[in-house]
């Protein structure tokens, strides 16, 4: 077309051919393609207004007038076309679209918190309530974290009560319970007064049966200061233990062994299925075991950096997956990491 020479029968039979191609359009990507062949800046219509300057002067005026007329008729035939395109195009993905109001909707699968970070969060508020700041540790630890500053020298044997998964490095392990973010916490607070609880995850090699798995959480507990004495210890975790199971709820200490507290005990609240009465989960005991607590040792008070004869304080460790299974009478700890939504939306 640039080689033609322009003439105002060109102009006019351009503007006929483009105004029976438009008529032809049917879909709004074509109709962008007609508007740069004719319209758009490299368009027919507008190079040939830019050529006006190859016509006898004389004929400049009036194909510049006329050309312009053609291109603001063009515009408008464009609009009309393309409004039509959209209000058909509109059209058709309505009808093909329909939606049946009638019909009945479709239920949305809601998940929900696992069981475990709902005791966890549970235990954390009361915990908080109670003035104690959550203290996070880590979950791979040296043998001197996870146990010889926690009073447990080599060969000792509460050792083999926590079978440990080693890495390849015979010192560096995963937790076997939360108990070394005891040390962690002192060395970090000290000389300050501490009352923090450690919650975390903890690891074993153990067989995995109903009644032991792998892995599973602890929540630590630890206060030092300067006066702390049992009585602290047995009437804080009273009242913990009354908070997440009732008022009224009896508590009894029974005294054990654990090599990090000196005394140690183990706190049992009155069965919270049979109130005490005895049933299958308490053994018929009346009793359920929630805890094991302790003064700390002073040599792990001494290991965290505090002087043992200025300070003192008390230690427990909590299994929130154990509390769970007692609350709602669950047989088998391997539910909880066995994703099976049977049993996981029933919390
Ligand atoms: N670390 C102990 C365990 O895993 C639990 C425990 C007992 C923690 C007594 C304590 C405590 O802080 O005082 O079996």
């Amino acid at each position: 077309m640039h080689d033609q020479p322009i003439t105002s029968q060109t102009l006019e039979d351009t503007a006929t051919e483009a105004l029976s191609a438009l008529k032809a359009i049917a879909d709004s990507k074509a109709l962008e393609s007609w508007y740069s062949a004719y319209l758009g800046r490299k368009g027919h219509i507008t190079q040939m207004l830019r050529r006006v300057g190859e016509l006898p002067k004389e004929e400049r005026p009036a194909f510049g007038r006329r050309a312009n007329e053609i291109k603001g008729e063009l515009e408008a035939a464009y609009e009309t076309q393309a409004q039509a395109l959209k209000a058909a195009e509109m059209e058709k993905a309505l009808s093909e679209g329909a939606i049946d109001v009638t019909l009945p909707g479709r239920p949305v699968a809601r998940g929900r918190l696992h069981p475990s970070t709902q005791i966890l969060r549970r235990i954390y508020q009361i915990w908080a309530d109670m003035g104690f700041q959550i203290y996070r540790s880590r979950d791979v630890e040296t043998d001197g974290y996870n146990f010889q500053l926690l009073n447990f020298p080599p060969h000792h044997p509460a050792r083999d009560m926590q079978d440990t998964f080693y890495t390849t490095d015979e010192d560096v392990l995963l937790r076997t319970h939360t108990s070394p973010g005891q040390i962690h916490a002192m060395r970090e607070y000290y000389p300050e007064p501490i009352r923090v609880i450690l919650p975390g995850m903890c690891y074993r090699h153990e067989q995995i049966t109903a009644r032991s798995e792998i892995q599973f959480y602890q929540v630590e507990g630890l206060a030092v200061g300067y006066n702390i004495r049992f009585t602290d210890l047995k009437g804080t975790l009273t009242d913990f233990a009354q908070r997440m199971f009732g008022a009224g709820r009896q508590t009894r200490f029974r005294a054990s062994y654990f090599p990090f507290t000196e005394p140690s005990a183990e706190m049992d609240v009155e069965c919270i299925l049979c109130n005490g009465d005895g049933c299958r989960v308490c053994k018929y005991t009346g009793w359920l075991e929630i805890l094991g607590c302790g003064m700390v040792h002073p040599i792990v008070l001494q290991n965290g950096g505090y002087d043992p004869t200025l300070y003192s304080g008390y230690a427990f460790g909590m299994g929130p997956e154990r509390i769970t299974m007692l609350k709602h009478g669950i047989e088998d700890i391997r539910y909880f990491w066995g994703n099976d939504l049977r049993f996981l939306e029933q919390f």
